[in-house]
């Protein structure tokens, strides 16, 4: 029984390197680096979250962890591929309503999502929740039934509530999983009161964070004081959103904080860096 290999014989098993649209300018900051016709590097935009890649979206609550696994969702389903929603927080007929919106906002016909997502409401269910293999089943059946592509739950920490020092083992289940079924999947992990604001840790430590390939961090600012205010040029009371790639082992990414906002119809709109963004706001002043 072979339990080594040859680098050159993992060729035909290594996935390729391209991007899985999010319907956000996240696309644009991951890349691959290739070398061009004289002879010089240049980055290419992978056009999405690397293919196969299982990144953690993580976040304060009301950060906006939902709208963007949701706006992946309808982005995926609008492109004709086959999306598994496990929805752990919010009940089933809620993620309805959320995504109708969004197929609005975004352009996409409303029933090509019917047709493309697949929901699984582990919210309703005790038994989904706390027994990972009933939920790992179930989402197996529908995988293979619906040639689903890409797997999103949200959230995942929902599934190791009061039992944090077991997160590292469902963490790596759910992730094993999706990597054995060859799903492109997002994580939705929830962050403690006493965790950064602006790191990867979440609920159940840097568990998910050292798990999967990469981590996307969402932040919310209130500007609350006379110093936030000159910095930012924002009228105090007023909510600043970050988000940033933290870390991405599959490939190259932008590492800067950059500002985004949630539009009135549900939607992420990615502006520009931070410090762009003060320096523009600082000019207005
Ligand atoms: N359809 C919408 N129209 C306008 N704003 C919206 C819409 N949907 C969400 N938002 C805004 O986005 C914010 C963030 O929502 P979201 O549910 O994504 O947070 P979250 O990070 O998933 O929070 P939690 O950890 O509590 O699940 C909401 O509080 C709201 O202000
Ligand atoms: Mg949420």
């Amino acid at each position: 029984m072979a339990e080594y290999f040859e680098l050159g014989e993992l060729k035909t098993k290594a996935p390729k390197l391209f991007g899985i649209p999010t319907g956000t300018k996240l696309d644009e900051m991951f890349y691959k680096v290739e070398v061009s016709e004289d002879g010089k590097f240049v980055k290419k935009p992978l056009g999405g979250i690397p293919y196969l890649s299982i990144m953690n979206l993580t976040g304060v609550p009301d950060s906006g962890k939902s709208v963007l696994a949701e706006q992946f969702a309808v982005t995926q389903a609008g492109n004709g591929y086959k999306v598994l929603f496990v929805t752990v927080e919010s009940p089933a007929n809620f993620l309805y309503t959320a995504l109708k919106q969004k197929s609005i906002a975004l352009g996409v016909d409303f029933s090509k999502l019917e047709e493309n997502i697949v929901v699984i409401d582990a919210s309703q269910s005790e038994e989904l929740r706390e027994n990972p293999r009933a939920l790992l089943d179930t989402m197996a059946y529908a995988i293979k039934e619906k040639k689903i592509t890409n797997v999103i739950i949200d959230s995942i920490t929902g599934l190791y509530e009061h039992r944090e020092m077991m997160a590292r083992q469902i963490v790596r289940q759910f992730f094993n999983f999706l990597k054995k079924w060859k799903q492109t999947g997002l994580f939705v992990s929830q962050k403690r009161s006493s965790q950064g604001s602006d790191t990867a840790e979440a609920a159940g430590g840097l568990a998910v964070a050292h798990i999967v390939d990469g981590t996307i961090v969402l932040d919310k600012k209130i500007i609350d004081n006379r110093w936030d205010v000159s910095l930012y040029g924002l009228p105090i009371g007023s909510v600043l959103r970050t988000i940033r790639i933290d870390g991405c082992r599959l490939c190259g990414h932008d590492s800067r904080t950059w500002v985004f906002e949630i539009t009135e119809m549900g939607t992420i709109d990615i502006i520009c860096p931070l410090h762009e963004f003060i320096k523009k706001m600082g000019k207005k002043e």
